[in-house]
């Protein structure tokens, strides 16, 4: 995701927004840009790649200015569209995070009104509205602004003519550092703690401005205060936001990432253009690890709501089995956009004559380049190696493209829009409960093997389960339909074995329930992952890892949140090296 700083005080302003720059770094990030402002003059630079390659840039000896890092969302990582975006007669410099929903409507007006752009950014109408709304007074010229805004912002401008930062923030965070004669604005504290460790955070509606002399916080025209806090960290945590490991931190990210893509791709309908869709009489999913799981996911979804039979090939098998396509839509998901055995099965799978979508979270990825359609997931970058808040963003793709598939009746498109509205709440509530997972995941830890078992859409949930567990806690787990189990598996039952078990309340909940107590009498300790209000399966197990209730199709979302963070703390608790586990790599770039 993108970062943001701002700087006024008595440093140089280009070394220490590089250097702000560089330690969001982690965040992930496809060109970056900083502007200085030299009273009469902004001196600016941006470029695409890696800041790290950079050496300290001379822009002047300004001592006020403003960078960014850019993770590309509307637009192509390039020069032009990094941020700072300047208004035109570049007198005023704005960076930006966030997603202005109403961009191509302001652009065609601002354009209307003679404003040329310059960037295919959301974020540079920002510059040219405050460059129409500026009547010598940037804060009231920035107010006005934003007010015709929808969407998210974090942003922060400056203008020639006054030593002068503002900045404002609506749904994405933007931080105050204060310093001695010195403040910062910025979109994570790494980039002020080598400085201050004295910060404000500023609340949705704020708008800052800063001078010499001070800073004063607004809120719709009002003055406010905002608590200054101490911040207790060191610079390494800083890096994870304060979390002890980026894949707690993008679990905790997962309510803002389906909230980002309801925004995107929801309203009062799903805004998915499926005609690449049109005249296909099969669908195949490609796809590896996690990906590949999301895929089985979407298997049971598309073909019960959609009724178009769904098969479902590990990416590094499919190139050995491949018939010809030509009525086949392939859709390759990849979170990574880089993983070289999808990638080499969407090549063969186009040169077999099908149409080829790709679900990835990698603008630009090699992936986008081979498909005829993509479908972006939005997470914002993922550092941790174990997927995480990707794999619930492709889900919630697929739950939009199952949807979209099935033409359902307006009513039932009501309730399902309905229900997803209330998705990141619910996960929020797992997360802010997640002592309880903690407290299982302890006893995990003392085992050395697992059971995950599931039926219908609970068995590849708990396939994901066994996966995330297994890659992070180094414990052999094995995912396996509940139905399965007495065909072999069983024998590996007993007090040295436990069960965790998707518990769906669906059509399989009868039976599923059934299957417990077989286990349970075979002497394993069975975990069941279950909804809040089912009181009933506690009788069949041991620990209950409850979720709130949703309909049951969302389960996948839901459990697989809570076993996220199980496998999460169960690695924790044996000190596994949890964000880069031995032997594995965040994109995979070799057959
Ligand atoms: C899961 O936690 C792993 N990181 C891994 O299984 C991953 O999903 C797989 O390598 C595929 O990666 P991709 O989605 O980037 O293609």
């Amino acid at each position: 995701m993108c970062g943001i700083i701002g700087y006024l005080g008595y440093r140089r302003a280009d070394e220490v927004i590089t250097r702000g720059l560089k330690r969001m770094e982690y965040r992930g990030y496809d060109s970056w840009g900083i502007a200085v402002n030299n009273g009469g003059v902004l001196n600016v630079h941006k470029c695409t790649g890696s800041i790290g390659d950079t050496g300290m840039l001379d822009l002047g000896d300004s001592t006020i200015g403003i960078g960014h890092t850019r993770w590309a969302t509307h637009g192509k990582p390039s020069d032009t569209n990094a941020h700072p975006h300047l208004d035109c007669k570049r007198e005023i410099a704005v960076v930006h995070n966030g997603i202005i929903e109403n961009f191509l409507l302001l652009r065609e007006e601002l354009s209307e009104e003679g404003h040329i752009f310059a960037s295919e950014t959301d974020t540079e109408v920002i510059a040219h509205l405050i460059e129409k709304n500026f009547d010598g007074n940037l804060e009231n010229a920035l107010l006005r602004s934003l007010k015709e805004l929808k969407g998210s912002y974090a942003v922060v401008a400056t203008g020639i003519g006054e030593r002068k930062l503002v900045g404002a923030r609506y749904k994405s965070p933007l931080v105050l550092g204060i310093g001695d004669g010195e403040y910062f604005l910025a979109s994570d504290v790494t980039a002020v703690l080598e400085y201050t460790s004295r910060v404000a955070y500023l609340e949705d509606g704020d708008l800052v401005t800063i001078t010499d002399s001070g800073y004063e916080i607004t809120n719709n025209g009002v003055s406010v205060e905002r608590e200054i806090e101490l911040l207790p960290w060191d610079l390494d945590a800083a890096e994870k936001g304060g979390y002890e490991h980026f894949m707690l931190k993008e679990i905790h990210e997962i309510p803002r990432v389906v909230e980002d893509m309801l925004l995107e791709y929801v309203s009062d309908t799903i805004h998915l253009d499926v005609s690449f869709a049109a005249g296909i009489s099969e669908i195949i999913f490609l796809a590896c690890g996690t990906s590949y799981h999301a895929a089985l996911i979407g298997k049971y979804l598309i073909e019960e709501e959609a009724n178009i039979p769904v098969r479902v090939e590990y990416a590094s098998e499919f190139n050995y089995h491949r018939t010809p396509m030509e009525r086949t839509l392939v859709i390759g998901i990849t979170q990574s956009g880089e993983t070289a055995d999808t990638l080499e099965a969407l090549r063969g799978a186009r040169s077999f004559g099908a149409r080829v979508l790709v679900i990835t979270n990698v603008l630009g990825s090699s992936a986008t380049r081979i498909a005829d359609e993509v479908i972006f997931t939005r997470a914002g970058p993922e550092i941790g190696v174990a997927a995480t808040k990707t794999f619930i963003a492709q889900l919630i793709v697929i739950y939009l493209l199952a949807s979209r598939l099935s033409m359902p009746a307006p009513d039932e498109m009501e309730k399902f829009i309905t229900e997803f509205r209330m998705l990141p709440e619910k996960v929020q509530r797992i997360l802010d409960d997640s002592e309880k997972i903690q407290r299982v995941g302890n006893i995990l830890a003392g085992y050395d093997n697992m059971i995950y078992i599931g039926r219908g859409t609970g068995f590849p949930t708990a396939l994901e389960g066994a996966l995330k567990m297994k890659e992070i806690s180094y414990i052999h787990a094995e995912g396996y339909p509940a139905g399965e189990l007495k065909h072999g598996p069983f024998a590996l039952l007993g007090a040295k074995t436990p069960v965790v078990a998707c518990v769906v309340k669906d059509k399989t909940y009868d039976i599923m329930l059934n299957n417990l107590k077989e286990v349970k009498a075979r002497g394993s300790l069975v975990v069941a992952i279950a909804e809040e209000d089912d009181p009933e399966v506690e009788k069949y197990v041991d620990l209950v890892v409850t979720t709130p209730t949703v309909e049951s199709v969302f389960t996948p979302l839901t459990y697989s949140v809570a076993m996220q963070l199980l496998a999460y703390y169960t690695a924790a608790r044996i000190g596994c090296a949890i964000d880069k586990p031995r032997n594995l790599a965040k994109s995979v770039t070799v057959e």
